[in-house]
């Protein structure tokens, strides 16, 4: 399977979200019936990664995605050289909710892509809207090994998660 050049805002009547599979459960269940609703809901956007041929059904599997939505954290978490640059009430960030490669692809270089692809996307929100870091809240230790490889340092722990961010800042430098 080979995917297309440019993620597209999932689409239910375009993308084959049942055949998705990463390996994580709970990922493989955000986007067969939950991450579409939420994009009805206006409380997150997902963004896929589409093969580049349909399936017979004429729907094009999905070769990994991401989900964005606005978020907020307490400055206290934050390491205090930071803290004290920031005012009391809460700090807005973007929440990179999730991101998963099919398992066809593990170790190809496609989360990579798909991170890096996340980041432009929130570094042009960015422009509009002012963010101070992405956070992503790591459902195993695999994943914080993943951020962690990309400059993502940890928070605090979350309902039983590790809390991950990397600075707006560090993220402009990636596209400026
Ligand atoms: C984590 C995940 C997105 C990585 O995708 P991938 O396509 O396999 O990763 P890549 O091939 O792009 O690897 C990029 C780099 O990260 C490293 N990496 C990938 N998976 C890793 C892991 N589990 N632990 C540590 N490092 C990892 C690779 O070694 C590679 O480094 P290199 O360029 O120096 O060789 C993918 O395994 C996945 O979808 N897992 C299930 C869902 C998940 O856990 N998502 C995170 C949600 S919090």
């Amino acid at each position: 399977m080979k995917y297309s050049k440019t993620f597209k805002e999932l689409d239910k009547s375009q993308h084959d979200r049942g055949s998705f599979d990463c390996g994580e459960k709970e990922l493989n269940e955000f986007i067969q019936t939950q991450a579409a609703k939420h994009m009805q809901a206006g409380i997150s956007r997902t963004m896929v990664l589409p093969a580049l041929l349909p399936l017979p059904t004429q729907k094009y599997p999905i070769c990994s995605f991401y989900s964005i939505a606005p978020g907020s954290i307490c400055r206290d978490t934050l390491p205090e050289w930071m803290a004290k640059k920031l005012p009391r009430y809460p700090i807005p960030v973007f929440l990179l909710a999730q991101l998963a490669v099919h398992k066809g692809f593990h170790g190809s270089g496609l989360g990579k892509v798909t991170l890096i692809k996340a980041l432009e996307y929130l570094w042009e929100i960015n422009a509009h809207m002012r963010a101070y870091a992405v956070v992503v809240d790591c459902l195993t230790t695999q994943a914080q090994s993943f951020y962690t490889k990309y400059g993502f340092d940890v928070l605090c722990e979350i309902n039983g998660r590790v809390r991950m961010f990397i600075p707006m800042k560090t993220v402009g430098q990636l596209f400026i």
